[in-house]
């Protein structure tokens, strides 16, 4: 066990959830002389992973070919996705999904045995493997077993890292509060992983569960790593009016269909048409998610969708498709619309809006999930390896998570095998210095500043000019407001002063970490005048390759974000107009 001076390991992961124990799994493999540890806020298997639905795209079957699917996700990127990324990203998928399939996943099968594969938005064939939908529990499940096997796995359960440690220059670990007797720890770790998910808690109406607070980006960031592609924000199309629950894509890849207040299929009025009875790829319903959230808005503009008490929605009607398809294929569908909206879709349409789903953007890495900062790494929701570029498909994230996941593991267990053995006594002193840090910030402080009115303030504001359409007046005022919130926050006062289990004190830690994250997305939104993907601009309609075919990259200043590029890398497919 680890001694008072501090924790140390190897290889350090911060994050249970999918690529978090991809990445601890693949370290052990690479090396049984490595001790690692993963460190969580949450238990394991209630990250947010657990809660994806959809599936998991790979190249199956023999009508798909590994360009195929590289030419789709850069297509639907808008050819802001690294085409080298996506090509070894496509090439590797397969390979993943069936280890996880010998680590006990279940996928849905067809009656000849192989695994089922369903349409998915902006695929060009059905490639998207699934258990129901279900499916991010299925593999969490599956990854949490295997690693459970690795007796040189390390968990640190509901544990809040709050600052990377450095020495010359070098990441050497983390300061974490172990939420269970309030005792800050310095963690000492050869190579940390940043696996710590996305950030829709920025925003007020989202899929992400509470836990989405973009802390290991605000880590990184304040460590001096740039945050790469923040203004691209993902709405998906059909969520829950109210709790902004996932009622998932496979509903639409199954058959689904989207209709106005009319009960007509407007999706054939944007492009996308002619409408069918059976799904056609890229088609209707199956278009990409930033196309089709755009279609609602303005389909609401034209009046034609419903008005609620939690504001406009369309229906999703999957009564076509019956009882016996939705219960095999879509029970948890049917699950969700009847708690929580009270509606049985094999009776009824359920009620739909666009809701802020994922970040394409996230920590800077380069292909084997390598930061520019010694030591560290990140894979997943929090990384931006640049497979997603202005705008993910879906399922390719559940994917991405295990591509990237194992990628980063094997680096970053590399690296720790290379680097001396650290000395814990400088950093138990760091440990101490952070601890004092968040008493005299948080406990013993006394200011009138609310965390709960200041989130929803910064939620609003990130709504109101980070949303799916956006221009400078109004991401101005969200980037003003923003920095107002920095200054308020500063005189934040908790109710809980204790030390043990204090929720109070992490939700405060969390805000800080949204915050930060949050005035990345604002003024790389603002910086960027164009509209690509998912970043929509009514002032600058129009994609410009001449001045943004290039990543946005916001780096830390004491005013705000500073905004770099750095341009996408293309191999074989050359940008071209994005019509589907
Ligand atoms: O709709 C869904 O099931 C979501 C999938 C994804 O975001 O990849």
């Amino acid at each position: 066990m680890p001694g008072d001076d501090g924790y140390q390991h190897d290889l350090l992961v911060i994050g249970g959830g999918g690529a978090g124990l991809r990445a601890a799994i693949a370290a052990a493999e690479e090396s049984n002389r490595l001790s690692i540890a993963v460190l969580s806020k949450v238990y394991p298997m209630r990250s947010h992973t657990v809660s994806a639905e959809g599936g998991t795209a790979a190249v199956m079957r023999e009508n798909d070919s590994l360009d195929t699917h590289a030419k789709d996700t850069i297509f639907g990127s808008d050819f802001l996705a690294d085409q080298d990324v996506v090509e070894v990203f496509v090439k590797e998928a397969p390979g993943e999904v069936i280890r996880l399939e010998h680590w006990g996943c279940p996928w849905s099968r067809d009656p000849d045995g192989r695994v089922s594969v369903r349409p998915f938005g902006g695929m060009t064939v059905n490639r998207t493997l699934y258990a129901a939908d279900k499916t991010g529990f299925h593999m969490l499940h599956a990854l949490f077993q295997t690693s459970l096997k690795y007796e040189r796995i390390t968990r640190y359960d509901e544990w809040f890292a709050t600052s990377l440690l450095l020495e010359d220059g070098k990441v050497c670990g983390v300061t974490a509060l172990n939420l269970h007797d309030g005792q800050m720890r310095p963690i000492v770790a050869k190579a940390v992983i940043m696996c710590t998910g996305g950030a829709g808690r920025i925003f007020p109406f989202t899929t992400n569960a509470a836990i989405k607070t973009g802390d290991g980006m605000a880590l990184a960031y304040r460590a001096g790593v740039a945050l790469k592609d923040m203004e691209f924000v993902q709405y998906h199309p059909t969520g829950l009016p109210g709790t902004g629950i996932l009622i998932t894509e496979a509903a639409r890849g199954e058959g689904g269909h989207l209709k106005n207040k009319d009960g007509y299929r407007y999706l054939q009025d944007y492009g996308l048409g002619p409408p069918t009875d059976t799904p056609v790829h890229r088609k209707m319903e199956l278009g990409p998610r930033d196309i089709l959230s755009r279609c609602h808005i303005q389909e609401h503009q034209k009046g034609r969708t419903f008005d609620g008490p939690d504001g406009h929605y369309v229906h999703l009607d999957l009564r076509h498709l019956g009882e016996k398809l939705i219960d095999k294929n879509l029970p948890f569908v049917r699950e969700l619309a009847r708690n929580y909206v009270g509606i049985d879709p094999v009776h009824e349409p359920i009620p739909v809006r666009p809701v802020v789903h994922y970040m394409m953007g996230g920590i800077s890495t380069d292909i084997t999930g390598k930061t520019s900062l010694d030591g560290l790494y990140a894979a997943g929701e929090a990384a931006c390896v640049s497979i997603n570029g202005a705008n993910r498909l879906g399922s390719n994230s559940l994917t991405e998570l295990l591509v990237f996941g194992a990628r980063a593991g094997r680096a970053a267990a590399r690296h720790a095998l290379e680097r001396p053995t650290l000395r814990s006594n400088p950093l138990a002193q760091l440990a101490s210095d952070e601890r004092r840090r968040l008493d005299q910030r948080f406990l013993r402080a006394d200011g009138r500043e609310k965390i709960a009115d200041i989130r929803e303030e910064m939620q609003k504001a990130m709504e109101s000019g980070c949303g799916i359409y956006r221009d400078r007046a109004t991401m101005e005022g969200t980037c003003q407001t923003l920095r107002k919130l920095r200054e308020r926050f500063a005189h934040i006062s908790l109710a809980d002063k204790d030390a043990i289990f204090n929720t109070e004190l992490i939700a405060a830690l969390e805000l800080e970490c949204t915050l930060d994250v949050a005035e990345t997305v604002a003024r790389s939104a603002l910086a960027r005048e164009e509209s690509r993907g998912s970043h929509t601009r009514t002032d600058f309609p129009k994609r410009d390759d001449a001045r943004f075919l290039k990543h946005s990259l916001a780096y830390r200043t004491p005013d705000g974000p500073r905004i770099e590029y750095l341009p996408a890398t293309i191999t074989r497919w050359p940008p071209e107009e994005r019509k589907y």
